[in-house]
């Protein structure tokens, strides 16, 4: 095989790699049992992080306008997961400040019957 080919191939392969390492910044979503949703602890870390963090632009006492009022009975575990670990527009990501766990917690207490904003 010529040299410029086998440079050529290299070249695309190291740009495939990079491709893949970047498409799989985005860890899997965690499985979210009915257990996981409905135990008591979870819901009370969940809170806490809540009260921490995402009331003061997601909450009632919150300046009208810096956060949409969340919608539980529209979401599934995997949507707030998904914009808590990564963010969107106005929403921060946490992935860096909780640990899945704290993140999986939040989920349960949003979804949870006594979520309040
Ligand atoms: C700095 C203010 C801010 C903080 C803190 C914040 N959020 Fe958000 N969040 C936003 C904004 C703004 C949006 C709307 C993003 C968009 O759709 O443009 C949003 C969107 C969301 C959504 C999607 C709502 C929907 O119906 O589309 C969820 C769920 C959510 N946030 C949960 C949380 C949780 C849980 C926390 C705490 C870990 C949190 N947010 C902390 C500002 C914030």
């Amino acid at each position: 095989m010529p040299r410029g080919l086998v440079f050529c191939a290299l070249t695309l392969f190291a740009l495939a790699a990079g491709i893949m390492v970047q498409a799989g910044e985005e860890q899997p979503i965690p499985e979210f049992t009915e257990a996981f949703l409905k135990d008591p602890r979870n819901i009370e870390v969940g809170r806490r992080v809540w009260e921490e963090q995402c009331r003061h632009c997601h909450g009632k006492d919150a300046y009208p306008g810096k956060a949409p009022k969340l919608t539980p009975h529209r979401y599934t575990p995997a949507f707030v997961y998904h914009r808590v670990t990564y963010g969107f527009r106005g929403m921060p990501p946490w992935k860096d400040v909780y640990s899945e766990e704290e993140r999986m917690a939040v989920v349960a207490w949003v979804l949870s019957p006594e979520f309040s904003p």
